[in-house]
């Protein structure tokens, strides 16, 4: 057990790493907080029309949830493997760096089930991008992507996942409160158009 704590601690410590602020700074585009949503997601970071910032927002904050996996579950094992995902994301939502006021978690999310499963982390970001191509706003989209999980992972067999999608499908919910309020008024900004 306190080798897991381990595992837990050094995985929320890279989760915690907002990318989207990072990148917002290297590419000089301002305080991702000042910007759009706020949000410190890679989403935000595309309302400053900077796709490339963007991108590797996306890549980074997916890869340290799917780094965080893989490196617990080689040197450790598979409840490693779990709970670094888990500490990777609670890390994103609630960065020990920015005062504990995070992101809603959603590449971390996508990277953290490609790592533990990488059928269940396609079928997963398949469901964000099929749902993102029919109605073009991200927070539906991982909204439904999350939703779906629990049955992809019943698809896919993968019953021992089950607890940690939950908790993490409940805190993707909870992180989109606003978003799903603005949904449900119509007045949620699709992606990639400007909101300031
Ligand atoms: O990845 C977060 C996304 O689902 C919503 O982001 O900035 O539109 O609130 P945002």
């Amino acid at each position: 057990l306190p080798l897991l704590g381990l595992v837990a601690l050094l995985a929320y410590l890279l989760g915690a790493v907002p990318f989207g602020v990072v990148m917002a700074r290297l590419f000089g585009l301002g305080d991702l907080r000042r910007i759009g949503s706020g949000n410190i997601g890679a989403t935000n970071v595309l309302r400053t029309g900077n796709k490339l910032a963007a991108f590797l927002t996306l890549i980074l904050d997916a890869g340290k949830g799917g780094f965080a996996v893989l490196i617990a579950g080689a040197l450790v094992g598979k409840d490693a493997a779990q709970v670094a995902g888990l500490a990777a994301f609670l890390g994103h939502i609630y960065p020990v760096y920015l005062g504990f006021r995070g992101g809603k978690g959603v590449a971390t999310f996508l990277g953290t089930l490609l790592a533990l499963d990488w059928r269940v982390g396609l079928a997963a970001c398949a469901t964000w991008l099929v749902t993102a191509a029919a109605l073009r706003y991200s927070s539906l989209s991982a909204l439904m992507a999350a939703a779906l999980s629990t049955l992809w992972i019943i698809v896919f067999a993968r019953g021992d996942l089950f607890f940690l999608i939950v908790i993490l499908t409940v805190l993707i919910y909870v992180r989109h409160a606003a978003n799903i309020a603005r949904l449900r008024a119509g007045t949620e900004p699709r992606i990639g158009r400007k909101k300031d």
